[in-house]
């Protein structure tokens, strides 16, 4: 059954895992993360860039079609302003999506993507500072906080991803004080054990876009003729990953 984003976050947070939060871009991605989720009894977040959970909503036009639509939830992503434009922003969608009694997640910090191409020193200026992090909660009233410790959107260098868990503890410690869920977007490419440090840490919902992204993807470049086979093959290959990350996440088995 469906039942709201803020229910999903709380039961997280009272039995300690973490909500997978799927990007997906048709009906083949919709229909793999619904099977994997029946398949795995676990809850999920549909993320869709124009329609369930509104992810990354960095201009206010796009964010107020997304409250008309009746989306569960919506990430207000202010993440390019400054701390000021980015709390009168956060402020002002948060406002009129609660009073549709939407779930309001934002982004502090500014999460890169691994093409960037930023030095080390512009990279870690965009982590998440913790004074700050305190004055948006206070001053935007969100419900749930995207966190950046080092965390990047697609791939992570071939070193592999270095994250700030002693920072992740710090925030942690805030958003408990506040009532405000954990979140981290960037979960592809991070390993396992580090997953579930994150969680023991507080993470309380990972988005995920490039993994289950590629599945489909490599799942196309088969030969196939037949077209209803390779949208099935595609689908079970999103299907595979998204179950996966259920797992991974603890939240198999918590529907
Ligand atoms: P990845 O593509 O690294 O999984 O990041 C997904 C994300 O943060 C979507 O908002
Ligand atoms: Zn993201
Ligand atoms: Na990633």
């Amino acid at each position: 059954s469906r039942s709201s984003t803020k229910e999903l976050l709380l039961n997280a947070e009272k039995s300690g895992y973490a909500v997978g939060a799927f990007n997906v871009y048709n009906l083949e991605g919709i229909e793999a993360v619904i099977a994997a989720a029946e398949a795995e009894e676990s809850p999920a977040i549909l993320q869709v860039p124009i329609t369930v959970h509104y992810d990354h909503g960095a201009d206010k036009h796009d964010l107020l079609g997304a409250l008309e639509m009746g989306f569960d939830s919506v990430m207000v992503d202010g993440s390019h302003l400054t701390l000021e434009e980015n709390i009168l922003y956060t402020k002002n969608i948060s406002s009129l999506a609660h009073a549709k009694g939407m779930l309001v997640e934002a982004e502090l910090g500014r999460l890169s993507g691994t093409e960037d191409g930023l030095t080390v020193e512009e990279y870690e200026a965009r982590f998440t500072d913790i004074a700050q992090a305190e004055q948006f909660i206070d001053e935007t009233g969100i419900d749930a906080l995207a966190v950046c410790i080092g965390n990047v959107h697609g791939k992570y260098p071939p070193s592999g991803p270095n994250l700030r868990l002693d920072l992740l503890k710090e925030l942690r410690a805030l958003t408990m004080k506040k009532g405000v869920s954990l979140v981290l977007h960037g979960a592809s490419g991070l390993p396992h054990e580090l997953v579930k440090e994150c969680i023991d840490l507080g993470a309380r919902k990972f988005n995920v876009n490039t993994e289950v992204r590629n599945s489909y993807l490599q799942s196309l470049k088969k030969p196939e003729k037949d077209l209803v086979q390779v949208m099935e093959s595609a689908k079970e290959a999103m299907k595979a990953v998204v179950a996966e990350k259920m797992r991974l996440f603890g939240s198999a088995g918590k529907a």
